[in-house]
């Protein structure tokens, strides 16, 4: 979870390596640097604090000399964030830099071992082993010593190397962490993620574990670990660029709210044919959907919101029992999984490590994994044994609002899809159900084009301490990514409770004035969910509704946002649109950085 990028050619590397890690920066942002080959030496150039900081020292990287050099942005694992422990990190003479992502797991027994050969370390990371390392065994052949380092390693890493030794040569290896390669016109490039390279290439080689790529600026050879060359196909990647920068808004978590329309036409429009959802992802036959007794979804954060989504209309539309499970939470139960059940892992980043593990403990049992994933080439896309993406585009922002919603469409799109093949939805059920999806990109504009009344509750709102969330049903699910929504970027405490469950509890912590928002869209439980609102505010809540607007007599309730009455099965996608805009009105009214908020990053790579 923090980004590298390289590059090698015959221009100045500094501004690109700036403007590479710009868009890595979601990955972490707790400091940045660089280190270029200036001819002569390595030099480093790192500070603590986010991207800025490194851009004003180095003017933009104008002010770097090389055309050779490595970057980084980091989350930090080992070692507090600070100018020292800031990547690239140099070995003990400066001969050699390298930049990381991922976790050593035995780096103490390594770092023990190097002290004791003399070996003065500088920084609190578990990166610096890796650099020292290749010191150690360097015998004038880098490859040798990278190999013979990898050797030494254990856990996860992606890998950018550079040597005084070697002015003419990038090194790059992972393995369980992701890297490209990008190649231009006399120019290469790595890459955390294709978004840091796409102003200059699209063409790109995906590197598997334990590939190693040595990058000079004609061309790129891919090696093993025994030196033998591997033979890969190139990739050509077809996001748009301009996906990756703000285009006039503030914030792109704004702007990727605004492209949730496209977004989830984009993910349905080619999977329905005929008004029938044809998903061609998927190989199962009806035989073998038949077989399964048990859907297991395993996810993380937002996308864990969607599979408890998930849960609900999987259960009433098929009939199967769902289990809605926490990625890291799964691993170490013991989980009852095997052949029978179909295992559906949810994850934007296609990287998240826990989502990735867990994967592989349900395949291990010998259950059928379906992923639900946005980056295409990932490792979840690559080792499940079918995929549907969703077709967000790049999402920036760490707090996730695109990706969520197409990653619910494809959600609907299981549901017809399989609900038709086990015949448990009726016909005149599945074509009005197909229909309104169809329609679902246009509604979500209509909700977009009112925003100004969200805006205004969150300027009443932006100064609670605490905000409760609350919701039956399907509305519970929408709850706890409301609450996350809020939380992750305004820094505001706040709690999602199945209304029914709050008198067991939390409705202690109910005083005057306490805001909570009630989410009460789900048709057959409005009237619990009312009487949940009564108790409420009878202990002193001031109430803001979400409501279908079939029921404007929730006016009279609590100041209330109307979404258009839709099929169940659809509403998640309406309802969140306005707890999206009302976390992001609250954050820009706080002043908070939103799509960078404090401890986190969107990609999580390690446990
Ligand atoms: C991080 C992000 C969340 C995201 C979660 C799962 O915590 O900040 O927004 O929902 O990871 O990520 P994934 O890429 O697996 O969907």
């Amino acid at each position: 979870m923090c980004g590298i990028v390289g590059y090698i050619g015959y221009e100045q590397a500094g501004p690109f390596l700036l403007d590479g890690l710009e868009k890595l920066e979601y990955r972490g942002y707790d400091s940045a640097g660089v280190c270029l080959n200036d001819g002569k030496e390595l030099v480093v150039k790192k500070a603590k604090g986010k991207l800025k900081v490194l851009k004003e020292l180095t003017d933009n990287g104008r002010k770097l000399d090389g055309t050779v050099g490595i970057g980084h942005t980091r989350w930090a694992t080992h070692g507090e964030p600070s100018d020292v422990n800031a990547h690239p990190h140099l070995s003990e003479s400066g001969r050699f830099a390298v930049v990381h992502n991922g976790i050593i797991e035995n780096y103490q027994q390594l770092k023990d071992y190097l002290t004791s050969k003399g070996v003065v370390f500088r920084s609190m990371t578990d990166t610096e082993v890796i650099v020292q390392l290749i010191e150690y065994y360097y015998k004038g052949n880098l490859i040798d010593a990278v190999i013979k380092m990898l050797e030494k390693l254990e856990g996860s890493y992606a890998l950018g190397v550079i040597s005084r030794e070697n002015p003419d040569e990038i090194i790059a290896v992972r393995k369980e962490s992701p890297l490209i390669i990008g190649l231009g016109e006399n120019e290469n490039f790595i890459a955390s993620d294709v978004t840091a390279i796409l102003s200059k290439t699209r063409k790109i080689y995906r590197l598997e574990n334990n590939e190693i790529a040595v990058l000079n600026r004609e061309n790129v050879k891919i090696i093993n670990t025994d030196k033998e060359e591997i033979r890969k196909d190139t990739e050509t990647v077809n996001w748009d660029i301009n996906a990756a920068e703000k285009g006039g808004y503030e914030h792109f978590m704004f702007k990727e709210i605004m492209e949730q329309p496209k977004a989830i036409r984009d993910t349905i429009s080619p999977r329905i044919k005929n008004g029938r959802v044809v998903l061609d992802d998927i190989s199962l036959t009806a035989e073998q959907l038949k077989r399964f007794t048990k859907i297991n979804i395993i996810a993380c954060g937002s996308a864990y919101h969607v599979g408890v989504v998930a849960k609900y209309i999987f259960e009433k539309m098929l009939r199967i029992p769902v289990e809605t499970d926490l990625a890291s939470e799964f691993r170490y139960r013991d989980p009852i999984i095997n052949d029978k059940v179909l295992t559906i892992v949810i994850s934007q980043s296609g990287e998240t490590a826990d989502t990735k593990e867990a994967m592989k403990e349900a395949q291990r049992r010998g259950s059928h994994v379906i992923s639900v994933v946005n980056v295409v080439g990932s490792a979840i896309a690559v080792e499940s044994d079918e995929v549907i993406y969703t077709w967000a585009g790049p999402e920036i922002s760490v707090a996730t609002t695109k990706a969520y919603s197409t990653q619910l469409a494809v959600i609907y799109l299981m549901a017809l899809y399989f609900g038709d093949m086990l015949g448990t939805i009726v016909a005149d059920e599945y074509k009005a159900l197909v229909g309104e999806l169809e329609q679902l990109p246009e509604r979500i504009e209509n909700i977009l084009q009112h925003k100004e009344k969200i805006q205004y509750l969150a300027s009443k709102y932006f100064n609670s301490r605490d905000i409760f969330f609350i919701g039956r049903n399907i509305d519970y699910a929408l709850s706890l990514e409301g609450s996350l929504k809020l939380k992750e970027i305004s820094y505001i405490h706040s709690e999602a409770y199945a209304a029914g469950e709050l008198k067991h509890g939390t409705i202690s912590l109910i005083e005057s004035g306490t805001p909570v928002i009630a989410i009460a869209t789900h048709e057959e439980l409005i009237g619990k969910i009312v009487s949940n609102i009564e108790e409420v505010k009878t202990r002193g809540a001031q109430v803001m509704c979400i409501a279908c607007d079939n029921h404007p007599e929730m006016e009279n309730i609590g100041q209330t946002i109307y979404i258009p009455k839709v099929c169940d099965m659809l509403l998640p996608s309406l309802t969140v649109i306005p707890l999206q805009l009302f976390a992001y009105y609250v954050a820009s009214l706080k002043g908070c950085d939103i799509d960078k908020p404090r401890n986190l990053a969107k990609s999580v790579t390690v446990e």
